[in-house]
């Protein structure tokens, strides 16, 4: 059964938080469902449409403006949007709200310790020694969302818990249903 419920789940959070990994499981976990799922990802936005962007405020700030306003055709024509960006700023994610139908704001929150102990793409380890300027969460700002409709904690969660926990949320606000496959 196809499911044309449109809507963004905006994964929000620092680096190295999970953002990409929770998108990663949970666009086939909604494909299942029926839905036609496309992932805007901050890393591969910065690569095509966000190319030329750097890090200071305004920047991103334009980074979240772009990937907001695609994020918002896709998902009027029925499209589950997944997007994975630091998008640190209150600011620019509640303008995106105001903008976009069915707005999910997930804030993938992981303590800025795991997050460097975790070092993925060894960033943290630059930014600590000052070979990146401007590093969110080391020397730049992250606002965290007051009021997000989920929050996950993935230093305490398995990937696992945090996918069945917005899948929950999905059928709980009649975003998605249970697969009947
Ligand atoms: S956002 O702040 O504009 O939302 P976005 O999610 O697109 O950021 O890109 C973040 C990615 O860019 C990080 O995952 C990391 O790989 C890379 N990056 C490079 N420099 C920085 C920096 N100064 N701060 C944060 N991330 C950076």
């Amino acid at each position: 059964m196809t499911n044309d419920t449109g809507f963004v789940l905006w994964l929000t959070g620092l680096s190295g938080a999970g953002k990409s990994t929770l998108a990663a499981k949970l666009g086939p976990a909604l494909a299942e469902r029926g839905h036609r799922v496309e992932l805007l990802d901050g890393d591969e936005v910065r690569t095509n449409l966000c190319q030329g962007l750097g890090f200071s405020r305004e920047d991103r700030d334009t980074n979240i403006a772009r990937i907001g306003y695609v994020a918002g055709k896709l998902s009027k024509h029925g499209v589950a949007v997944l997007v994975a960006a630091i998008s640190p700023y209150r600011e620019a994610r509640d303008r995106v709200r105001t903008a976009v139908d069915n707005f999910v704001e997930v804030y993938v929150a992981a303590p800025v310790s795991t997050c460097a102990e975790r070092d993925v793409k060894g960033l943290y380890a630059k930014a600590l020694a000052g070979e990146i300027k401007n590093f969110t969460g080391v020397s730049d700002p992250y606002e965290p969302p007051v009021n997000p409709e989920i929050e996950l904690h993935t230093e305490a969660e398995s990937v696992d818990d945090s996918v069945h926990q917005v899948i929950a949320w999905l059928e709980a606000n009649q975003l998605t249903a249970p697969s009947d496959r």
